[in-house]
């Protein structure tokens, strides 16, 4: 260590454009992580059954907060950004509701079959779902993409590259006005398409796809807790990721993608894709950028380049990361079981300040 080495690091109090907070009892146990951190979360809708509508959403929200008070956080400090859930059958009317909602800040499509809770995502995008991409590019509400194509015959490791040419380049010829962001890109391929496309596109990346390639999948053995969708890929994609995220590029941002599920179903023969990333999310991201020689770089990713991009105000509040080398704890209490978050057991260089 030299004398130049940050022991505290400031930044403007972060958003996490991209978070799983699943609901009851789960909900309870994970969200108070999120709101020590963030003062804004894009909130998947990805519930089962999903959140398809402004009221659904509206009441999600309601319950959000209900259980941050419970789980003695601050609803002050926290304001939950709702999502719907695109179907084939989503009316174009709901954008409207939405919209004048003042809470629903974008429209999630899934695939239908890409990952967890997506059976009920869009199988004709550009077909079924032409009148409510129209209403979206016409109130300037983002779409946020999970970029994955879903022909089992596909390789899994390929499924990004192959849903750019198949999915993201027609779509956005088709609405190149329309605001879409590729959540938690993996790729060389999904990092350079966004840096170089034409228009409103932008990308959220993961903590766990700066930090790791697929090796740690694999170490010793079977881990099923560096297991997410998409999946984590090789080093020079890993490389590409970094590069982009710490380059100042406003279209690369902050999504957690943190994906709660019980112990059990992970350590499983059939286990869960999602890392739980929520408790640890601004440390592991100072790991990466500091790892890269850019830690000036990580006010911009977390704080200020997610907003810009949703047309938010920042965030007046500040953020303090302090050099403590902290072990994450094996196992969290969630709900009735445990959760295991990414990196148990292993220590952080950095930690989240109190206060
Ligand atoms: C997410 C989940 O568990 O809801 N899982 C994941 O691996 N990221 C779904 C998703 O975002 O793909
Ligand atoms: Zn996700």
């Amino acid at each position: 260590m030299t004398s130049d080495t940050p022991q505290r690091l400031t930044l403007t109090r972060p958003d996490d454009w991209h978070l799983h907070l699943r609901d009851g009892a789960a909900l309870e146990a994970v969200v108070a992580d999120s709101a020590r951190q963030f003062a804004r979360a894009i909130v998947m809708p990805n519930l089962k059954p999903p959140v398809t509508t402004t009221d659904a959403a509206v009441a999600y929200r309601d319950r959000i907060l209900a259980a941050l008070r419970q789980a003695g956080g601050d609803v002050t400090a926290f304001d939950p950004l709702m999502t719907l859930y695109l179907t084939d059958n989503m009316p174009a009317d709901e954008i409207r509701r939405a919209k004048a909602s003042g809470v629903v800040k974008a429209v999630k499509l899934y695939p239908a079959g890409a990952t967890t809770n997506s059976d009920a995502g869009v199988t004709d995008l550009l077909g079924r779902c032409a009148p409510v991409l129209e209403a979206l590019q016409r109130e300037d509400m983002p779409l946020l993409v999970h970029g994955e194509v879903t022909d089992p015959s596909t390789d899994v490791f390929d499924r990004e590259a192959l849903f750019i040419d198949q999915v993201m380049i027609p779509l956005r010829r088709a609405f190149p006005a329309l605001k879409v962001v590729f959540e938690h890109i993996t790729t060389r391929d999904g990092a350079h398409y966004v840096r170089d496309a034409e228009g409103p596109v932008a990308a959220t990346i993961t903590p766990q796809h700066l930090l790791y390639n697929r090796n740690a999948l694999f170490i010793g053995g079977v881990r099923p807790h560096w297991y997410c969708l998409p999946i984590l890929k090789r080093e020079v994609h890993r490389e590409a990721l970094v590069e982009v995220a710490t380059s100042g590029n406003p279209r690369f941002f902050l999504g957690t993608d943190s994906a709660p599920h019980a112990r059990g179903l992970k350590e499983h023969a059939c286990g869960c894709a999602g890392c739980y990333t929520a408790l640890h999310a601004m440390p592991l991201y100072a790991m990466a950028f500091e790892k890269a020689g850019r830690l000036e770089a990580l006010d911009d990713f977390a704080s200020r380049f997610g907003p810009e991009f949703y047309g938010l105000p920042r965030n007046t509040g500040t953020l303090v990361l302090e050099r403590v080398p902290t072990v994450v704890p094996d196992e969290l209490p969630f709900g009735a079981t445990t959760i295991v978050p990414l990196a148990a057991g292993e220590t952080l260089d950095w930690r989240v300040a109190a206060g």
